[in-house]
């Protein structure tokens, strides 16, 4: 038991170290996923208006959804999604956008983006992330 005990502790060293080493100059904020939901902004998931040209929409993503639920946002604004993970990896990928996050837990992921075309767009995970993965996708209404 010693020795597994170590060698699972050196392989979460190994792999946190292999995690952080793809995002070394971002400056990348970090967040304890225990405490996401807790901690501003993710303890308030939603779109906030923050200018007349600007919109955050904060979602946290856990097994297996996305929350808020429901997203909606207008055409032809800046609309800064930042995603944290309540668990494990996620992904928070936007289908025929270049929106395609990984969502490590620890980290908050921040991607800007403007909608051209109001209408329905598709969101998946594309990170492996147990069994209901398939199933987790949610929509985002543009206006
Ligand atoms: Cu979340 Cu796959």
């Amino acid at each position: 038991f010693g020795i597994f005990s170590l060698v699972l502790f050196l392989s979460i060293i190994g792999v946190t170290a292999f995690a952080f080493n793809h995002h070394p100059a971002g400056g990348m904020e970090t967040i304890d996923p225990e405490k996401l939901e807790q901690t501003a902004p993710f303890d308030h998931p939603g779109v906030h208006q923050i200018d007349q040209d600007t919109y955050e929409v904060v979602i946290v993503a856990k097994t297996f959804g996305y929350d808020p639920p429901e997203i909606k946002v207008p055409t032809g604004k800046k609309i800064i999604f930042k995603v944290a993970s309540a668990d494990v990896s996620h992904s928070f990928s936007i289908v025929n956008t270049n929106v395609n996050m990984m969502v490590i837990p620890g980290q908050i992921n921040t991607k800007e983006y403007t909608f051209d075309k109001p209408g329905q767009y598709l969101v998946i995970c594309n990170e492996y992330c147990g069994t209901g993965h398939h199933f987790m996708k949610t929509s985002i209404e543009v206006i």
